[in-house]
């Protein structure tokens, strides 16, 4: 897949300038993944590694990738003015990775190289994904050094958990730069069209996300289940935490990369998902009910793989119904002013239209918001692309244009943002 058509143009027409900031960190050779989607979407991006960087990818490797000649210092081809030029002129600016260092000399303002006075000039949008030990992550310098570039506007990921450089492992691995990317060219595209980059209108918020079709197990090999990919999902919960909300994400059965800076809570079941999403919801301002969960189960699951009979009959399988998650979720609300969201792909029938069913569902559902997709011309599962309506509860109708569901994933938190309190 190619990303080339999610590309927004810079302003002046050409293509989107993006400054990459490498920093001193062994996960800089992720940041040549980073670069390479970049540049092969379209994007016109200039590399300026910190001195320390070179120690982990050398120059050459930034210059091949990205075409262009690389620069640490302010003294390199002064006449160009590099260190006000390169911030000035850029449509996003991103540190990836962002050690503990250049996150406190982003965040007092320091210009002691081409990277920090890049960032001293740039008016864009600016994306730090910091990677470091747990220790120097939780360390209150580095807690209040990320809370002071939030409160400016710039899109600090939460690294995600894991192995780290040596022995050890826990918070603080850079994000994958497929996450990375995506974030990018997200953060450009609300730019683009002169919404609020910098807004993190979902800040202090907690959001929870589920995602993916659950599965119903017949026996140790064998399960019910269904097409959904969790992309839907994923693109909630990546933009959610873009726009600063703290994200918990339910997935089930979803082969898609972690969302940089959510944390996903891994489930197969209907009844898992329950669990774990009304868990969830009890700290939560906002629900969004995104994945398909299986409506039946086996009622009992066979210990031994189900064997065919000699006489070609095919064996009865018995079914339950599984509880209605969103239902519950919106009639036990235990926080006020919590929002709910359901989604529903509907064809129309005999008994209405679909937009006459999805009404029915809304109601009988109890949720503030349905985001109705009509499936009737196929095609919604698995594609990158979305079309949909959003029926609220309170009566307004917003008809969301054909787009990607990133798009579509503002759409919804937009509408969940206006409502938080109501
Ligand atoms: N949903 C849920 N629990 C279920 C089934 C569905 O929480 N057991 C949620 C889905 O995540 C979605 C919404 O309900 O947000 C609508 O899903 P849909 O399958 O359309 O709802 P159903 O109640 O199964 O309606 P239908 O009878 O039309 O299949």
């Amino acid at each position: 897949m190619t990303h080339t058509d999610d590309v927004a143009a810079s302003p002046d027409g050409g293509r989107p300038r993006v400054v990459l900031g490498v920093t001193g960190g062994i996960a800089a050779y992720k940041a040549c993944e980073l670069l390479r989607l970049l540049t092969e979407s379209g994007h016109d991006v200039t590399v300026v590694p910190t001195e320390s960087a070179l120690h982990f990818v050398g120059e050459a490797t930034w210059a091949a990738l990205s075409g262009k000649p690389v620069r640490t210092s302010v003294w390199e081809d002064v006449h160009e003015v590099p260190h006000v030029r390169i911030g000035q002129s850029a449509d996003l600016v991103v540190v990836a990775p962002a050690t503990a260092d250049l996150v406190a000399r982003a965040a007092h303002g320091m210009a002691d190289d081409l990277l920090t006075s890049t960032l001293l000039t740039a008016r864009c949008p600016v994306v730090v994904a910091p990677a470091m030990h747990t220790e120097m992550w939780e360390h209150p310098a580095t807690v209040a050094n990320v809370a002071t570039l939030r409160e400016r506007g710039v899109h600090v990921l939460e690294p995600a958990e894991g192995r780290l450089t040596g022995a050890d492992s826990g918070k603080g691995r850079l994000p994958e730069p497929g996450e990375i990317f995506e974030l990018c060219v997200d953060v450009l595209a609300r730019a683009a069209t002169g919404g609020d980059h910098t807004s993190l209108d979902l800040a202090g918020r907690h959001v929870v996300v589920s995602a993916g079709g659950t599965r119903e197990p017949l026996d140790p090999v064998r399960f019910l289940g269904n097409r959904s990919s969790g992309r839907q999902g994923y693109a909630l919960a990546r933009t959610a935490a873009a726009r600063g909300a703290e994200v918990t994400l339910v997935s089930a059965n979803v082969e898609l990369p972690d969302p940089a800076g959510v944390k996903v809570v891994r489930v197969e079941t209907t009844g898992q998902l329950r669990d774990a999403v009304v868990g969830a919801a009890a700290s939560a301002d906002a629900v969004v009910m995104a994945a398909a969960p299986a409506d039946f189960r086996p009622v009992s699951v066979s210990e031994a793989k189900i064997k065919k009979v000699g006489d070609g009959s095919a064996p009865p399988i018995e079914l339950a119904q599984n509880p209605d998650i969103l239902a519950e979720v919106a009639r036990d609300r235990v926080r006020p002013g919590m929002v709910v969201v359901g989604f529903a792909a509907e064809t129309g029938d005999d008994s209405g239209s679909v937009l006459e069913l999805a009404e029915a569902k809304l109601a009988r559902k109890g949720c503030d918001l349905l985001v109705v997709n009509d499936v009737s011309g196929g095609a919604v599962f698995g594609s990158a692309d979305n079309q949909a309506v959003v029926l609220a509860a309170d009566g307004e109708r917003v008809e969301v244009p054909h787009g990607t569901k990133t798009a579509l994933a503002h759409v919804v938190w937009d509408q969940v943002a206006r409502r938080f309190g109501a």
